[in-house]
């Protein structure tokens, strides 16, 4: 399966900070068997992401959209605002489950405003912006995401049989 990587920062974009958190989820979905199409880093803002997700799902460039960073309270914080104005079908059990997972490792997990959904045959998901962050939530979910990419894809059927 093909996965696009998107790191939203403004300091990351301007050049005034490293991207920690995509070379781990570039990692991590490798060794999951991913193939990595595209990395991008943009900053904060709901247009220059919203636009990069609507070409890579209307034009099937990737099955899985992972974005990081963008989810809090700051006001340049709008990765969800994003990914909502591009969902077509929402997602919300992906990013239930992360916040659950995570509020047993810190209780600033409920800070989190990440969201998950379908937009064509390409799911998205947000995660949130640390590299910790990105590593505690990824490992949860790739494992069931993998079976719902495959019923999305149609190289599975439903859980109903
Ligand atoms: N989730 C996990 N699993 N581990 C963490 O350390 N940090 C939280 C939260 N989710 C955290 C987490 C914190 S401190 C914040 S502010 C929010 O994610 C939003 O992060 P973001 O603005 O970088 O996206």
């Amino acid at each position: 399966m093909r996965a696009a990587i998107i790191t939203l920062s403004d300091s990351g974009h301007a050049g005034r900070r490293e991207d920690k958190s995509g070379p781990v989820i570039a990692d991590l979905l490798t060794a999951a068997g991913y193939t990595v199409t595209e990395t991008l880093l943009l900053p904060d803002g709901v247009e220059p992401l919203a636009g990069e997700l609507r070409r890579i799902c209307d034009n099937g460039a990737a099955d899985l959209v992972l974005t990081t960073g963008g989810t809090g309270f700051s006001p340049r914080d709008l990765t969800p605002e994003a990914t909502r104005s591009v969902v077509e079908r929402p997602t919300p059990g992906i990013p239930e489950a992360m916040r659950r997972l995570s509020l047993d490792i810190t209780p600033r997990a409920m800070l989190t405003r990440a969201e998950a959904g379908i937009r064509n045959r390409t799911l998205i998901v947000n995660l949130p912006g640390s590299p910790k962050a990105v590593r505690e939530c990824l490992e949860y979910i790739l494992p069931p995401l993998e079976h719902g990419l495959e019923i999305l894809l149609g190289t599975a059927g439903n859980c109903a049989g």
